[in-house]
């Protein structure tokens, strides 16, 4: 019955990401429209059915849980949760208990999330100027997400920057964003931007910025060692030999990396998504909800949906267009 989770492909699923707000107090360009539709409260999981989703996918041999949203720090009484996922860690069935944010909230909940066990976050900046952060944030500003950073860093959580690359904006902030990164003792990920959700007119092709591009550049400057150690995504890792840190890719475009899959994704409704880059979902609310004191059925979901993760996404821009666009938001998934 506690079989762990091995999907088609042989790939064991180790890896869940927790999708628990729709809603964000952002609107990145890349990600939502400006303006956006939210879900109504009523759709959404409450706290203690996101704990039962959660722990039944420990149970099933989960071991690092990723918390996102839209942005995960805007739900209301998101503590409750991370307390009850704290468990998990404690009784040493979890590895790692972390999340993505945009930073924005950081400032009061990072020493909260650092005496609950989480000793990493990864937050999403893109630019190093004011004025540009919040063209691309719509909504955002710069210094909340620093001040963000800097608690998180002084409450002993380590930073890793996501930027997604963008052709024309962020090109020119390459060594910035490095040397920013370096000094701070930061680990930063580039990411290739995908062709998930209707913005309104933005013109994605346009956007897209080529990793291979971005490691080129680097190379320019730095010497570039190729790491073999994975955090358990699916970022690659390069060393600067003269600053000693780490640079990840993540290229979804250039080079896909779905073979090596860990990991599925809740949405804050309850849907599975066994791919980010395919509309197939597998609805885990009714069986939660017709079933409040036995997860059995619950279970048995979770197995029939594994059984039908996709080999990977269709993303492609080759021939100067768009193809395996996905009409759900960035912010549905949680990225
Ligand atoms: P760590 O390796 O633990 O740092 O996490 P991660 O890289 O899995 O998590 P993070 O939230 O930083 O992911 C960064 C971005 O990578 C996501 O927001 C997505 O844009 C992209 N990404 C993560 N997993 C996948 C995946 O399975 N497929 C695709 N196409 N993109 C992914
Ligand atoms: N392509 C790539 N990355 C994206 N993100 C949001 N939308 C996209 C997209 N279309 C990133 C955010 C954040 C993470 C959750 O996903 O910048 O780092
Ligand atoms: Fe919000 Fe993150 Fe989407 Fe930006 S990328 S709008 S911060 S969920």
């Amino acid at each position: 019955m506690n079989a762990p989770l091995i999907d088609p492909f042989a790939r064991p699923i180790t890896y869940l990401r927790v999708s628990v707000t729709d809603r964000c107090d952002f609107r990145c360009v890349y990600c939502m429209a400006e303006n956006m539709t939210f879900l109504p409260k009523k759709e959404l999981l409450t706290l203690e059915e996101l704990d039962r989703v959660s722990s039944a996918f420990v149970r099933l041999g989960v071991r690092k849980l990723r918390i996102t949203g839209g942005e995960p720090l805007v739900r209301r009484g998101i503590m409750t949760y991370f307390e009850a996922m704290a468990r998990h860690l404690e009784s040493g069935a979890l590895d790692e208990l972390t999340l993505t944010t945009n930073g924005s909230q950081l400032a009061r909940f990072a020493p909260d999330l650092a005496a609950l066990g989480v000793r990493r976050v990864n937050v999403s900046l893109d630019t190093l100027d004011e004025e540009k952060f919040a063209r691309v944030t719509r909504w955002g500003r710069l210094p909340q997400v620093l001040e963000g950073i800097e608690a998180a860093q002084k409450a002993g959580i380590r930073v890793k920057i996501n930027a997604v690359a963008l052709k024309g904006f962020n090109e020119g902030e390459l060594f910035d964003l490095q040397a920013w990164c370096a000094r701070r003792d930061m680990d930063l990920t580039f990411i290739e931007v995908m062709p998930m959700g209707d913005l309104g007119g933005e013109d994605r092709i346009g956007q897209y910025w080529s990793l291979k591009d971005l490691r080129a550049r680097l190379a320019e400057r730095f010497t570039l060692v190729d790491l073999a150690e994975r955090s358990g995504g699916p970022a690659r890792y390069v060393k600067l030999a003269e600053t000693g840190q780490k640079i990840g890719f993540i290229t979804p475009l250039t080079h896909n990396f779905c073979e090596s899959c860990n990991r599925v994704r809740l949405t804050c409704t309850g849907e599975l998504f066994m791919c980010l880059g395919q509309e197939d979902n597998a609805d885990l609310r009714a069986p939660l909800r017709a079933h409040p004191g036995d997860d059995a059925p619950l279970e048995s979901a979770i197995r029939a949906a594994i059984a039908r993760k996709p080999k990977g996404h269709d993303f492609d821009y080759s021939r100067q267009e768009v193809s395996g666009q996905v009409p759900r938001h960035m912010s549905h998934t949680g990225g």
